[in-house]
């Protein structure tokens, strides 16, 4: 018993899952045009849009919708208004106009009885009970008038017309981006003013900025989603000025660079000059270690002219022309010798090594002590 009871509940849901999946397949088929959507300023002005295949692209297609209003005192005695637009293609099977009842504007207990679509006399759409609180969708702001200087930018604007006086706040969104950017890399500051106060320094050079407004609706029940954002602005740019100090920091930062720059240049030609020098001398062998002095070079006139007489070679005038022909029986002092004889102290001459004395450039010197 139980088990046909799960089969025949299994089943159920299986062909309910099919039912589900077909209409979301159906629905998703039709999403492609959206039919007839009619959005307003909550003024007097509602903008349509109609979606369709349905009429061929030479058809004469109108918008009709109809307002009651009370005429005179007495209540209860309304007058039908019946406004209509005709629908002008846009692009592939979109078309739009707008709906402007002079004589009417909306409030919060207004209800619409239809707004329709006819092509050549035929009823295409029929929306019913429009209510144009619900579908609120405000003029863009105008133009933002930017006021840069050199502490601060502030950015203003104006309501693109005048809105509904039953619209009390208005919230603004307001998109800022240096010129190159994108608008979907701009920032978003949100107000409720209508003017935007940035210090200077946040925003550098080139800039664009616009904005776009909603109403905030403080009705009971009301819905955030019964309203929409405008359009956005035009776009409004400008140069920011930069501040002085922040022209001192980029002087300063640019002497920075410079310097920098020179100090690398000093560096790399020490290393350059050092390279250079170092293969030029390497090219001559001369880091290769000095050779050692070879002596000989040096001695060879001690044995070949002078007979291996290290006196005559020092001293290499003829004996009868050395001025300093030492006499045996010359009386040379010793203490004249090592240091310079005006300063040196007497006690410590006495400690010339020996060898020296006779060395013929001390001979030299006593003699012209003398
Ligand atoms: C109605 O609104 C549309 C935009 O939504 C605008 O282009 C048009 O000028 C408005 N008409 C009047 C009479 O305000
Ligand atoms: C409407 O009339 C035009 C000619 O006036 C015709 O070409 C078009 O097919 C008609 N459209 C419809 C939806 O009847
Ligand atoms: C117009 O229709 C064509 C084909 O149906 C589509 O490829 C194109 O994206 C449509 N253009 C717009 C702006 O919707
Ligand atoms: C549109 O809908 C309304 C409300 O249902 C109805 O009163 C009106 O007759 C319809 N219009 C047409 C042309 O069918
Ligand atoms: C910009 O601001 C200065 C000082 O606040 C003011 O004098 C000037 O009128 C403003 N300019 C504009 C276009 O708002
Ligand atoms: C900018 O700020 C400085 C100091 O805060 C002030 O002296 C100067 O008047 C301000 N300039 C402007 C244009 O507001
Ligand atoms: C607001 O506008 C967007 C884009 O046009 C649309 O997808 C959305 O349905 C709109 N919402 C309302 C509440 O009109």
């Amino acid at each position: 018993m139980s088990h046909i009871v799960v089969i025949t509940m299994t089943i159920l849901l299986s062909l309910f899952l099919l039912v589900v999946l077909f209409s979301v397949h159906a629905a998703n088929f039709h999403k492609g045009l959206r039919g007839l959507s009619c959005v307003n300023d909550y003024v007097n002005n509602i903008s349509c849009t109609w979606e369709s295949s349905a009429a061929t692209p030479r058809a004469d297609c109108w918008v009709l919708g109809e307002q009651s209003t009370f005429i005179g005192r007495k209540l209860g005695v309304k007058e039908k208004i019946i406004e209509s637009c005709k629908l002008k293609r846009h692009i592939n099977f979109t078309r739009g106009c707008n709906l402007v009842f002079e004589k009417k504007k909306f409030s919060y207990n207004n209800v619409m009885p239809y707004i329709r679509v006819e092509c050549n006399g035929t009823m295409m759409e029929n929306i019913t009970d429009y209510k144009p609180v619900e579908h609120i969708k405000m003029h863009p702001p105008g133009v933002p008038n930017v006021n840069s200087t050199a502490n601060e930018t502030i950015i203003s604007w104006r309501p693109g017309s005048l809105p509904s006086k039953y619209l009390k706040t208005l919230s603004f969104q307001t998109q800022i981006k240096q010129k190159h950017q994108t608008w979907n890399e701009a920032i978003i500051l949100s107000t409720l003013q209508r003017n935007l106060w940035i210090p200077a320094g946040k925003l550098k050079g080139h800039c664009e900025v616009r904005v776009r407004v909603k109403p905030i609706l403080s009705y009971k029940n009301s819905n955030s989603h019964w309203s929409n954002w405008s359009n956005w602005s035009p776009t409004t740019s400008w140069t920011n000025e930069v501040e002085t100090s922040q022209n001192l920091e980029r002087l300063l930062s640019t002497t920075q660079l410079i310097i920098l720059g020179v100090i690398l240049g000093i560096i790399l030609g020490i290393i350059t000059v050092t390279v250079f020098l170092y293969r030029s001398c390497a090219s001559r062998g001369l880091l290769k270690g000095k050779p050692l002095p070879n002596p000989s070079k040096y001695f060879h006139t001690l044995h070949s002219v002078h007979g291996g007489n290290l006196k005559n070679w020092l001293n290499p005038l003829t004996v009868s022309e050395a001025f300093f022909t030492a006499q045996p029986r010359d009386p040379i002092s010793p203490l004249e010798m090592c240091e310079s004889w005006d300063v040196a102290p007497p006690a410590r001459l006495h400690q010339c090594p020996a060898s020296l004395q006779h060395s013929p450039l001390h001979h030299l010197r006593l003699q012209r002590g003398r």
